[in-house]
C-alpha cells in the first residue's frame, strides 16, 4: 500500500486520515508556502501526535478548527515550527561570506563612507546566526560601522525563532566553528554553558517576523539578500515568485545568496546572473 493510502494511528488512538493530512497540507501551503507531498504524512503524523496529546485534543478535525480559532496565531506558528527545521549555524556555507568580504562589502563600505545607505537582508534567518555572521564580517572590515548608515535585517516567519535571534544567546559549542579571524569575543551567557553575541554585533542587526510568500513591506531596496535553505520548502511556482520578489527588492548590482540545494528559476532568472556557487548578481536591463 502506498504511504498516501495508509492510516497512521497515533499513540492515543488518534488517526491521521488521508483527508486530514490533505487539509493540513493545504493549510500549510496557503499560509506558509510549504509544499508537502504525501510522503510527508508519517512525519506530520508523528510530529503532530505529541502536540495533540499534550493539549488533550481528541481529533485532527478539532485541531484543524483551532488553526482558525481565537489562538490561531500561536497555533499556526507552532504548526510551522513542527513542519520545518530551524537548523542554522554561524558561517554556514562559508564561501558566501568570503564573497561578502571580497566582492560585496568593499564598494558598499565606500558608498557608506560617502554618506550612502547600505542594507543587507537575511530572509528566513531562523535563530539569527546568519545575520550575526554578516555583522561579524562587516565589523572585521569596518569596526566603526555604527557611524554609517549600514543596516542588517533578519526576518523569519516564526516568531519564536525571531525572539531567540533578538536575544542572541546560544550554546557555547555553536561558537566553535567560527573562523579564527572572525572569532567574536563572547559576552557571558545567562547560563554558564551559553555565550551571547556581543552587544556591538547585536546593535548592527534588527529582527522582525515576515512571511516570504506575502508581499514585502519594504520601501527601499537591498544591496544583498541572503535567503538560504528556506525556498527548499516551497514548490516551484512559489520559489519562482519569491525569486522574482527578491530580484525586484535588490538594487542593480545587488547580490542574492541561496542555499546549496536551491536553484534560480523562472522570470527572475533572466536578470540574476550566476557569479559563484548559489550566488547571483542582479543585472536588470
Ligand atoms: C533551515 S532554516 C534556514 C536558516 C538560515 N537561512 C540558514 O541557512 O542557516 C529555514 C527557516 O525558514 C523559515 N521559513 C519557512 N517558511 C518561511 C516563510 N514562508 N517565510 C519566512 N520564513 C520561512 C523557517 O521558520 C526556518 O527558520
Amino acid at each position: 500500500m502506498s504511504i498516501a493510502g495508509r492510516i497512521e494511528p497515533l499513540d492515543e488512538g488518534i488517526i491521521l486520515s488521508d483527508q486530514d493530512f490533505d487539509a493540513i497540507a493545504q493549510f500549510a501551503y496557503k499560509h506558509f508556502g510549504l509544499a508537502m507531498s504525501p510522503s510527508k504524512k508519517p512525519l506530520v503524523s508523528s510530529r503532530l501526535s505529541r502536540k495533540l496529546r499534550k493539549q488533550n485534543i481528541k481529533t485532527f478535525k478539532d485541531y484543524l478548527k483551532r488553526l482558525d480559532g481565537p489562538n490561531a496565531d500561536q497555533e499556526r506558528s507552532e504548526l510551522l515550527s513542527l513542519l520545518t527545521t530551524n537548523v542554522t549555524q554561524f558561517f554556514r556555507e562559508p564561501h558566501h561570506f568570503e564573497t561578502l568580504r571580497k566582492d560585496v562589502l568593499p564598494p558598499l563600505i565606500e558608498r557608506a563612507k560617502k554618506g550612502g545607505r547600505v542594507r543587507i537582508w537575511s530572509a528566513g534567518c531562523s535563530i539569527g546566526q546568519e545575520p550575526y555572521t554578516i555583522a561579524a564580517v562587516l565589523h572585521a572590515m569596518l569596526p566603526d560601522a555604527d557611524r554609517y548608515d549600514i543596516k542588517i535585517l533578519g526576518t523569519d516567519i516564526d516568531p519564536v525563532v525571531v525572539k531567540t535571534a533578538e536575544v542572541g544567546q546560544y550554546p557555547l559549542e555553536d561558537f566553535e566553528g567560527i573562523p579564527k579571524e572572525y572569532k567574536m569575543q563572547l559576552e557571558a551567557g545567562a547560563k554558564p554553558e551559553t555565550g551571547r553575541v556581543p552587544q556591538f554585533l547585536r546593535n548592527k542587526v534588527t529582527f522582525g517576523v515576515l512571511n516570504l510568500i506575502q508581499p514585502f513591506p519594504f520601501k527601499g531596496k537591498f544591496d544583498a539578500i541572503f535567503c538560504r535553505n528556506v525556498a527548499i520548502y516551497f514548490d516551484n511556482p512559489t520559489q519562482q515568485k519569491v525569486w522574482q520578489a527578491f530580484q525586484k527588492s535588490l538594487t542593480p548590482g545587488g547580490y542574492l545568496f541561496i542555499g546549496h540545494s536551491e536553484r534560480m528559476s523562472g522570470p527572475a532568472a533572466q536578470y540574476m546572473k550566476t557569479v559563484g556557487i548559489t550566488t547571483y548578481l542582479n543585472t536588470p536591463g
